[in-house]
């Protein structure tokens, strides 16, 4: 009995939000440094825990059994493909999790509608969140699920458009799901206009994030990740609900912060990344092969290795091409040999290397690669000039010189490592195929660089095996 009031009691469900809240900023404190960040990731899944114990214990809620087993689904599907998931996939895999989220939200939304019979009698505040939750977790739903579609290839990552229409037919879709929403807010209670809302939110959504381009997808996975948290607060706030509002107002909060910084690291703003087209001109469609002309130098592993053995400083430029051929601790056993031989070792990393934000710091802090010798990219800039050999292994539009000298460039503006100030440059990867903005690199026909050609893991093993050799 007294265990039953105490279980049944608000003040019991407030103690564990409160515990579960701690517990997320804790685990969010730990994600701050790979070494920290998969305990970081365990503790708020903890939190995550106790606030779905808590919710059991508000006393109206009902269907269980259906509740258990939408947990039970979502387990079966969720568990083996987080387990199997590569590394290489995680982008997609973040972009798919974060859509079913904004899905979600916009669907509690549209539940609320119709149990409510219109908002009938609902504080207005409550129709108001609502109302922005369905229209954001919309627009984030189908947003992110462009986004997984281009990241995982199933459609062209150059951009899609509708020419001139594209803004005014944004626009026009952005007013129809508002205009319906305030309609609803006002006291409509025809569901014919929610599902206008949806419908409108729907198509902004696509149309949104098809024009994106290669290398603008970083910021609009953020951007999407803060809609989704955004969103999910204001349905926490509808439904008066402690646990998705400070859940929520972390995502969006962080989210916001991460599609800043990203933005900045790009040298673009939002609403330019919004209005569509870096990364993916018809230009870089037309140049996706190839760095435009000019001699190519191929080099094998014994000479590079020489090269390096005799340099007093090498700079390793990893990239997304690291990363498909998990060539990380290849690249540490490599270096190792190169510091015994008393060369000093650094690494560059490029804010947006790879596919997800920290991917590069991630691979290297699994190979035990030291952090004080990863460099970020305005502390190593001034040192290229200065370097001996620039070792780039499976890098490419993070080093593209175009970004800085050719204003019709699409990725023109985008701060890049200026590896081509190096006294040489040792390029790893395995054909002439551009990067994933789809556009030359003229840096692998600059007179200073060779090409090393072939699978990066394999290339620096040969390297690593010449080294021994001398
Ligand atoms: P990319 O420009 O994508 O170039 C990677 C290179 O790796 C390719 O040119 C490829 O050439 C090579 N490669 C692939 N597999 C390889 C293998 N097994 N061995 C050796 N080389 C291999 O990479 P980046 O320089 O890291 O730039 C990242 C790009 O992705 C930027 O455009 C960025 O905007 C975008 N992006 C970043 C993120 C985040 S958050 N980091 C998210 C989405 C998109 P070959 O095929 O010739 O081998």
């Amino acid at each position: 009995m007294i265990l039953a009031s105490f279980i049944t009691d608000a003040d019991t469900r407030s103690v564990l939000y409160i515990v579960s809240f701690a517990l997320f900023i804790y685990g969010l404190s730990g994600l701050t440094g790979p070494k920290t960040a998969v305990r970081g990731n365990r503790i708020a899944a903890v939190g995550m825990g106790f606030a779905v114990i808590a919710t059991f214990l508000v006393p109206d809620v009902s269907n269980i059994a259906l509740i258990l087993l939408g947990i039970a689904i979502g387990t079966v599907v969720g568990v083996p493909a987080a387990r199997q998931v590569k590394m290489t996939q995680m982008p997609q895999m973040v972009a798919l999790f974060n859509g079913v989220g904004g899905g979600a939200v916009a669907l509690i939304a549209w539940v609320e509608f119709r149990s409510s019979n219109g908002f009938d009698g609902v504080p207005t505040y409550v129709a108001i969140f609502s109302v922005f939750a369905a229209i954001v977790g919309s627009v984030s739903f189908w947003g992110s699920n462009i986004a997984f579609a281009k990241l995982q290839e199933l459609i062209d990552g150059k951009p899609v458009t509708i020419g001139t229409l594209q803004t005014p037919v944004n626009a026009a879709l952005g007013l129809v799901a508002v205009g319906a929403g305030v309609a609803i807010v006002a006291g409509s209670h025809s569901e014919g206009l929610m599902i206008l809302l949806l419908v409108a939110a729907a198509a902004l959504g696509n149309l949104l994030v098809l024009p994106i381009g290669g290398a603008d997808m970083p910021v609009v996975i953020s951007l999407l990740n803060a809609f989704t948290g955004l969103s999910a607060a204001a349905t926490g706030v509808a439904l008066n609900n402690t646990a998705l509002i400070v859940a929520g107002m972390i995502v969006g909060a962080s989210g916001t912060l991460l599609t800043q910084q990203m933005a900045t690291a790009m040298n673009r703003t939002i609403t330019s990344v919004i209005a569509g087209g870096f990364g993916g001109t018809v230009e870089a469609a037309a140049g996706a092969v190839g760095a435009g002309g000019g001699t190519v130098r191929a080099t094998s592993a014994a000479d590079v290795a020489i090269q390096m053995a005799y340099a007093r400083q090498v700079v390793v430029v990893p990239g997304y091409g690291m990363a498909v051929s998990q060539a990380q601790h290849a690249v540490r056993e490599m270096a190792k040999m190169l510091e015994a031989k008393g060369v000093e070792v650094k690494y560059a990393i490029h804010p947006v290397a790879g596919r997800m934000p920290g991917h590069m710091n991630v691979l290297l802090a699994e190979a035990d690669v030291p952090y004080e010798q990863l460099k970020e990219m305005d502390d190593i800039n001034g040192e290229f000039a200065r370097t001996d050999v620039s070792l780039v292994i499976g890098a490419n539009d993070v080093t593209n010189p175009d970004a800085r000298n050719k204003a019709d460039s699409p990725i023109y503006g985008m701060p890049i490592l200026n590896v081509d100030e190096s006294h040489s440059i040792i390029v790893l990867k395995r054909s002439m195929s551009s990067g994933y903005a789809g556009i030359d690199n003229p840096l692998f026909v600059n007179p200073k660089t060779s090409m090393l050609f072939g699978d990066a893991k394999g290339s620096v093993a040969d390297i690593t095996e010449e080294l021994k050799a001398l």
